[in-house]
């Protein structure tokens, strides 16, 4: 039996196998996991569970060719063009989002232009060290898809964002479903923070500690977290990562903070009281998953305020995505070129502004699709793998 990495390290994973094999063996091509599966989580020999997106997982072989290597690692400041290299000038980075089976199984296109080091200096694991990916089952761990995620991009020289501890999503039945006090759910909590960021130690320059804690009136999302320990949930998360890797800096990952309103306000004011009771805490991150013609145009007044309370400030998940197919592809692409450029400017004029990270890399990949039905286009490059406006947007803008 199989879990539900990729390479699995046989000694371990039989003994873990033995402990939740109760649970059964999916068949080869049918679902094991994603939000509200209770099913088998294991795949058979010689498959692996793949993560296709929060709602579904399904059980696909092991690729029996993996994607060629493409080259040594590269100083990004040895070179001339690109994102990365252009941020980097800017002492700040340029990254993407991906997974395992986009660096080696999906398409080989997408790991070419994720390992080239003039576009990307960061990675930020997708779903691998999500809680229903890393632990399925109480006190059973499995890293195994995000070690060769990481494993691979450090050959290529990249810096990780992990991603994330603590959220309302993705995480399996056990916790969602389970009896709890705030005692109980504490020591789950800290469990798996403390057994997480330990295993990735050294590796995570940015911890994405708490994501989405509020909701759009700035007050907090009643979340299983919330409901059963309260606010506290949030310091009590962002010190055991910080007692497990004192190095990483720590994060609180939020969407809809782009510009000045009810629930960046909110977040601004939780890092103020979070800064003053010396909680470990060190950024904001601005998800970014935007919408063409409607990027808010107070990003910098707003970063500002971030700055200003002390906080290291990310874009940590950038997409704009439009209504497909666009009536008018060249207008609604020269707009989404000028909203990227926007974007890369609110970080460029802001000093703390550590980089920016894109959902993706194509519109082959991208999630939007899949959740806002009738949208897409998002990100930089095509269906194709081939640069779009919005790359040329976000190049000359961040050009020294
Ligand atoms: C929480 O639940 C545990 C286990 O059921 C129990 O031992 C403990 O007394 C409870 N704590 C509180 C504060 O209710
Ligand atoms: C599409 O938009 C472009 C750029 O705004 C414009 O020049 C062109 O005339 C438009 N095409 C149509 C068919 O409306
Ligand atoms: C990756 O996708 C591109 C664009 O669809 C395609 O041209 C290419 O053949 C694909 N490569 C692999 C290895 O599947």
């Amino acid at each position: 039996m199989r879990s539900q990495g990729i390479l699995s390290s046989f000694g371990v994973l039989a003994a873990l196998a033995a402990t939740v094999g109760a649970q059964g063996v999916a068949d080869l091509y049918a679902r094991c996991g994603g939000e509200g599966w209770t099913g088998p989580t294991l795949c058979p020999d010689g498959a692996y569970c793949m993560v296709l997106n929060q709602w579904w997982s399904s059980c696909q072989p092991v690729p029996v060719t993996a994607c060629p290597s493409f080259g040594p690692y590269i100083d990004p400041n040895s070179q001339t063009d690109g994102l990365n290299s252009f941020a980097v000038r800017r002492g700040k980075y340029f990254g993407t989002a991906g997974d395992w089976v986009y660096a080696n199984v999906m398409n080989c296109t997408w790991s070419q232009i994720a390992t080239d080091p003039s576009e990307f200096g960061v990675l930020t694991t997708g779903n691998s060290q999500k809680w229903d990916t890393t632990e399925a089952t109480q006190g059973v761990f499995n890293f195994d898809a995000a070690d060769q995620f990481v494993a691979w991009g450090l050959k290529y020289g990249k810096k990780f964002r992990g991603h994330t501890l603590v959220w309302y999503n993705q995480l399996p039945a056990w916790v969602t479903g389970g009896t709890w006090n705030a005692t109980t759910l504490t020591t789950v909590l800290q469990n798996h923070i403390t057994t997480e960021v330990t295993h990735f130690k050294g590796k995570m320059m940015h911890w994405d500690v708490v994501n989405e804690p509020f909701n759009e009136d700035g007050t907090y999302r009643s979340n299983i977290w919330y409901q059963i320990i309260g606010p506290d949930y949030i310091p009590i998360a962002l010190r055991a990562a910080a007692a497990a890797d004192p190095a990483a800096k720590l994060y609180i990952n939020e969407y809809n903070v782009e510009g000045v309103n009810p629930k960046s306000t909110a977040l601004l004011n939780l890092f103020k009281s979070l800064k003053a009771a010396g909680v470990p805490i060190h950024g904001l991150g601005i998800q970014g998953h935007l919408i063409v013609g409607q990027v808010p145009t107070d990003m910098p007044a707003n970063f500002n305020r971030f700055v200003a309370a002390g906080a290291d400030i990310a874009i940590t998940e950038l997409d704009i995505r439009m209504n497909v197919p666009p009536v008018n592809q060249t207008a609604s692409f020269a707009q989404q070129a000028a909203d990227y450029a926007t974007v890369a400017y609110a970080c460029k004029v802001t000093g703390r502004c550590q980089g920016i990270t894109i959902w993706d890399i194509s519109d082959k990949n991208s999630w939007i699709p899949g959740v806002f039905a009738g949208q897409g286009d998002a990100l930089p490059w095509d269906v194709n793998y081939q640069k779009k406006p919005a790359y040329y947007g976000l190049a000359t803008t961040l050009k020294p």
